[in-house]
């Protein structure tokens, strides 16, 4: 077999995620701008040319596979690409297909997904509030995104739940969203926010530390730490009382790059070895040039030999994002 992808740090790339279009149906206030410019759809690279480039992560040793937007199940002929890339999970090749949605194309979708053996998917869930919902999302409506979630568990799926936490947003409904979880059998995740995308302000406002979050939490609930992880950035604790899990995931407040595994490939074949930098290098020449895979693996394999150590965030006020690209543009 080829050697594995191993960066400069040492770590071995096990995961990819892979986002199909930068475009949404809801325009979440801390992703996204109220009017973003979403690329032309003739950048795209086709479903046949992504899934081209998924071979070559699988060939070097990629066990992971999250398809990731924007909002994934918005891209036309979307389950195309799931049909094919599902042949690595029959081959063995890959450990895991899935994705990270905001719910909102589920009930459609579910069946299908889990037929292609798609078996654990994270919706994207910041609050059971529907008008708060709509303030946060701007577009969305709960009780889409409530149907499609019943309906991926109906379908044999199952579902996280992961939640930005923003303070003086949703901070109140963490307990309950967690009980609310926990009833129906879905793990949840919270997600510091991070100084993505320019948007209005600098986040400040926003920011809740969770390590504040879950000292309030540990007040009403027992949190047993569990030395399980799903190879995602999350840490996890058992919350004795519902008998669910909890993940966090910390950015801001604990840094977990030095155990990254992963690097992200966007819709038009630029490859990112980081959430948190600019650094990106770009597949779709390699791709276009030959129907042979390997000027593409040498390229990917030149871009992992510069992983960075890690991202530098910070929020504080009145300092821009870290990075001006938006979070849609690389999946989170
Ligand atoms: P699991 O397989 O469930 O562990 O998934 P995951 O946590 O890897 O994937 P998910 O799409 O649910 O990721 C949740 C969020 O974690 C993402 O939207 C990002 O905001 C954040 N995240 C994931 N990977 C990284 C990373 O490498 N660095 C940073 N800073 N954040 C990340
Ligand atoms: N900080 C943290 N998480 C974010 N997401 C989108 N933008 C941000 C941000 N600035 C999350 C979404 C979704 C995932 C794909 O990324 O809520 O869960
Ligand atoms: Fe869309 Fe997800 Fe961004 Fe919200 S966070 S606008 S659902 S891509």
């Amino acid at each position: 077999r080829p050697a594995p992808l191993i960066d400069p740090f040492q770590r071995a790339i096990t995961y990819l995620r892979l986002s199909v279009t930068d475009r949404c149906d809801f325009r979440c206030a801390y992703c996204m701008a109220e009017d973003m410019q979403f690329l032309p759809k003739r950048d795209l690279l086709t479903l046949e040319e992504l899934d081209r480039l998924c071979g070559v992560f699988v060939d070097r040793g990629v066990r992971k596979l999250r398809i990731t937007g924007g909002e994934p199940l918005v891209r036309r002929d979307i389950m195309q690409l799931f049909r094919r890339l599902s042949r690595h999970l029959k081959s063995g090749a890959l450990d895991e297909l899935t994705l990270t949605t905001n719910g909102s194309q589920l009930a459609r979708f579910a069946p299908e997904l889990a037929d292609l053996g798609v078996r654990r998917i994270n919706v994207s869930l910041d609050t059971l509030d529907a008008q708060k919902f709509k303030a946060i999302t701007r577009r969305g409506d709960l009780a889409v995104v409530l149907a499609g979630i019943e309906a991926a568990q109906k379908a044999g799926i199952k579902v996280k739940i992961n939640a930005v936490a923003l303070k003086g947003v949703n901070e109140d409904e963490i307990a309950p969203m967690l009980v609310w979880a926990h009833e129906r059998a879905m793990d949840m995740t919270l997600i510091e926010v991070m100084p993505l995308g320019e948007i209005d302000g600098d986040r400040t406002d926003q920011f809740l530390p969770l390590s504040v979050a879950r000292e309030r939490l540990a007040e009403r609930f027992t949190l047993t730490p569990l030395p399980d992880r799903t190879g995602g950035p999350a840490r996890y604790v058992r919350v004795e009382e519902t008998g669910g899990r909890l993940g966090f995931i910390t950015p801001l407040t604990h840094n977990f790059c030095e155990s990254c595994n992963r690097v992200r490939l966007t819709c038009t074949g630029k490859l990112y070895m980081c959430l948190g930098q600019e650094d990106a290098a770009d597949l779709r020449a390699a791709l276009r040039a030959s129907p042979d895979d390997a000027l593409v693996t040498r390229a990917v394999v030149e871009a992992i030999s510069r992983k960075p150590k890690g991202h530098d965030f910070v929020i504080e006020r009145a300092r821009p994002a870290a990075v001006p690209r938006h979070m849609s543009v690389t999946g989170g």
